[in-house]
């Protein structure tokens, strides 16, 4: 028997399935936030997002993610990616990665499959990456496998220290690390992947004699080789692609790379960047050929751009749809929107959410929806609010038409019928409905519905006062005198 007990790859267990751990309970103190690291934004996505949308594609049938700091945000997180078989568990005190990958241990119960580890601060990881490291590790018939990368300025990474014959023997942490050790270029990203019936006895095995009296995980390859189990580790030349995140620095550096790698897609795929430096596309962005982006754009959240589209510039888009030969105009905020085909929206335009614009709508400047359909072909080019209504087709809404859509109490809805005219200045004060081919005169306040075909006016009589000025000014004269 080898020091240390029997690998547990003696038993010979067969290892088909996938499952996974990932860590995110820690605080990031380098960060110097109240917020945990792993809620930090990366192109408008919380960094934890980032590994399990990695891992999703990978379909393991077992996911595990162990939450601690800001537990329910984070939890929330997790729960939103849509992973298949997602646990989470809490470490409540942050004794370590080992530590916190012994919490995760129940919650894997019976699992007896290849266990791919992560670190909830490494975003940038591609999901043919963890395939790889998958692929050779089970190719090498392993008991743990480790991604490996080489660093000129290796500080702040385990380093990875091998014998004589080039074998994995052990990880030494940064602040553990003699002088000698951390002169080493080859480092631990903290990509793991191990069998499970590895992974547990090591675990047990853990102490945190260390420099930092933590529970390192990085402990279970020393163990692992001194239970004579099979090392392997994978080395990538994309390191940039593994880089963990501990601090705001580190943070900026992943946003200007995921930037750039994101422009550098989509210009592959048809899209003009006037600007690729101020082109800001979230991961689940998508955008159609033959569309051009002008600068300072940024896209969030599901955010789908069609053909042939033109963004002017600065605009902010999040979870909004624009179909395609859609015209945005310069100084727009759309979210939760869906703009139809050949739609043209802007300057300065706000579409909130439950907007639903029809094919062909014109939006003008300083216009403001929420809530409202818009029929095709209809218009509202300048100064409007429209909240909470339904717009039929070729309708004109005039400059400064407002829906008065609550009454400090609830909110009511307003609906116009297809080819109205509204004249300008108008008030609709909801619940209230406009028929079909209606006519409603400038200035007025519409507190009735209105009938199909007819006009609506409310208005006061208009009088004249005749040479009321010269006898105001002959008044103002006197006082002074
Ligand atoms: C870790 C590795 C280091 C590696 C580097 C790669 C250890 C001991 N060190 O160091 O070898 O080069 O990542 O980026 O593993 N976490 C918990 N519970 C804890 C502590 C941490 O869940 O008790 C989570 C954190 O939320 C974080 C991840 O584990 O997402 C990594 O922790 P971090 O403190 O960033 O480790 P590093 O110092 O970067
Ligand atoms: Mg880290």
């Amino acid at each position: 028997m080898r020091p240390g007990g029997p690998c547990a790859s003696v038993s010979g267990v067969a290892a088909d399935s996938v499952g996974a751990v990932v860590l995110a309970a820690g605080l990031g103190t380098r960060m110097k936030s109240g917020i945990a690291k792993v809620l930090h934004s990366l192109g408008g996505q919380p960094l934890l997002w980032y590994p399990l949308a990695a891992l999703r594609r990978l379909d393991p049938e077992r996911v595990v993610v162990v939450v601690g700091y800001q537990a329910d945000a984070v939890r929330a997180v997790a729960e939103g990616v849509g992973l298949r078989g997602l646990k989470t568990v809490v470490q409540s005190e942050q004794r370590g990665t080992g530590h916190a990958v012994r919490c995760a241990a129940p919650a894997l119960a019976g699992f007896t499959g290849d266990l791919l580890i992560l670190y909830g601060d490494a975003p940038l990881v591609r999901t043919t990456t963890l395939q790889r490291l998958l692929e050779h590790h089970r190719a090498s018939a392993a008991d743990l496998t480790l991604l490996s990368m080489r660093l000129p300025d290796p500080y702040g990474y385990g380093r990875i220290v091998r014998d004589e014959r080039g074998r994995v023997v052990r990880i030494v942490e940064e602040r553990d690390a003699s002088a000698e050790e951390r002169a080493i270029d080859e480092v631990n990203p903290g990509f793991y992947c191990v069998r499970a019936p590895v992974l547990l006895p090591c675990l047990e095995e853990l102490r945190a004699d260390n420099a930092q009296g933590e529970y390192y995980l990085t402990d279970i390859v020393a163990l692992a080789a001194g239970r004579g189990c099979r090392l392997e580790s994978l080395e990538t030349d994309r390191p940039e692609e593994l880089a963990g995140i501990n601090s705001r620095a580190e943070l900026a550096a992943a946003e200007g790379r995921l930037r750039a790698e994101r422009v550098a897609h989509f210009l592959a795929a048809g899209v003009t960047f006037e600007d690729p430096a101020t082109a800001y596309i979230g991961p689940l962005v998508e955008i159609g050929a033959d569309t051009v982006i002008g600068p300072n754009v940024i896209l969030r959240g599901t955010t789908r751009v069609g053909r042939n589209c033109r963004l002017d510039g600065t605009a902010w888009l999040h979870d909004t749809v624009l179909e395609d030969d859609v015209h945005l105009r310069f100084g727009c905020v759309l979210e939760g929107a869906v703009v139809g085909a050949e739609a043209i929206v802007g300057p300065f335009a706000r579409l909130r959410p439950g907007t639903r614009l029809g094919p062909r709508v014109h939006i003008g400047n300083f216009v403001e929806t929420k809530n409202a359909v818009l029929g095709e072909g209809t218009k509202a080019n300048h100064l409007s609010y429209l909240g909470d209504c339904d717009i039929g087709a070729e309708t004109n809404v005039g400059a400064g038409t407002i829906t008065c859509n609550y009454d400090g109490f609830a909110k009511h809805r307003t609906t116009i019928g297809a080819r109205v005219q509204i004249g300008s200045d108008t008030q609709l004060v909801a619940p209230v409905e406009v028929g079909d081919d209606a006519y409603i005169g400038a200035g007025t306040t519409v507190t009735r519905s209105v009938p199909p075909g007819a006009l609506a006016v409310s208005r006061p009589e208009l009088r004249f006062v005749e040479g009321w000025t010269a006898r105001r000014r002959a008044r103002a004269r006197q006082r002074k005198d």
